[in-house]
């Protein structure tokens, strides 16, 4: 049994009766969970109808081990698949369902060690995979300026890419999440420094993006899971910025293999952002796979 704290066995899956509704579980029906993570939104679709197989992939073995003991009381209904869904192998048989809820998972954030939280002391490290090549620290210690300044615009949106890039340069080498914390925080305006919001949560975020190639990851299954479905199956994607969000939305009405679902987002209402604050700002979009083209000649 591995010991994991209470908050974490009891963690709510995000929009997840939006979820198991916007997929239509039905009895015997097979169900791709390409995010599994603690097995919130697994267990939900486990549940939600008998006899219900589930493939559940993460990149992370941690969240494996957890979901795995999450999901112990469907275990014969279960396959748990280790790697990322941009490489899933999906076999000779079509899913009824699949869903992705994107990003990282509480205890990813939590743990100081896994180095994602600027405002717990941890290594530079960042990686959902423990064995991904590409870990937080080279891109903080090695990557030109340049590169840093394009990725802080590009995956956090960042106003001040260039002023925090050159503080980060001049400050080389950091060993700590806190140490990056305080110099980005030093290098913005000070008008910036007081509010809500961290300065250093948008180049957190640009340096996660990078380090575990989110973006690339997602075109990908955009393109591949469609194939995946059968004809009627419902894809939901779950995504938590702007960046993934548009890929999702223009992704989906772009697919000929598809048709939409849901023309805006499905977010959470105010009680659901109560008990579960990363369901803020939570986007999820539907989409239906539709029967494939007649071959030329036969219609
Ligand atoms: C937001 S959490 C999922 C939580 C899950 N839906 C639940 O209810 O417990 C995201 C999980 O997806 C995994 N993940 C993110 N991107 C991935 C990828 N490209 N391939 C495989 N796993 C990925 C992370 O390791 C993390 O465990």
């Amino acid at each position: 049994m591995l010991s994991q704290p209470v908050a974490e066995l009891d963690h709510i899956p995000v929009l997840g009766p939006a979820v198991v509704a916007g997929l239509q579980v039905r009895p015997a029906g097979r169900y791709l969970d390409c995010t599994v993570g603690l097995g919130g939104h697994a267990a939900l679709i486990l549940a939600a109808a008998p006899q219900v197989r589930l493939v559940g992939v993460d990149q992370d073995p941690q969240a494996l081990a957890q979901a795995a003991e999450r999901l112990h009381p469907w275990a014969d209904q279960v396959t748990l698949w280790p790697g990322n869904f941009q490489d899933f192998d999906p076999g000779d048989q079509p899913f009824d369902g699949i869903v992705a809820d994107l990003g990282v998972s509480s205890p990813q954030l939590d743990r100081p060690e896994r180095g994602f939280s600027f405002r717990l002391e941890g290594p530079l490290d960042m990686r959902m995979n423990p064995r991904g090549e590409l870990t937080a620290a080279t891109v903080v210690n090695n990557w030109s300026e340049v590169d840093l300044v394009r990725i802080f615009s590009e995956y956090g949106e960042e106003r001040f890419s260039r002023r925090i890039a050159r503080a980060l340069v001049a400050g080389r080498p950091f060993a700590t999440t806190t140490a990056v914390a305080e110099t980005i925080r030093q290098a913005v305006p000070s008008s910036c420094r007081r509010g809500p919001i961290h300065p250093a949560t948008r180049v957190f975020q640009a340096i996660r993006i990078a380090v575990n190639g989110e973006l690339s990851a997602l075109e990908m299954l955009l393109r591949r899971a469609p194939d995946w479905l059968r004809p009627a199956g419902r894809l939901g994607v779950i995504s938590f910025h702007s960046l993934e969000d548009r890929r999702v939305k223009h992704g989906f009405v772009a697919d000929t293999r598809l048709r939409v679902i849901t023309r805006k987002p499905l977010v959470a209402d105010v009680e659901e952002v109560a008990t579960n604050p990363r369901a803020r700002s939570a986007k999820l979009r539907i989409a239906e796979r539709l029967e494939p083209d007649p071959l030329p000649g036969l219609e």
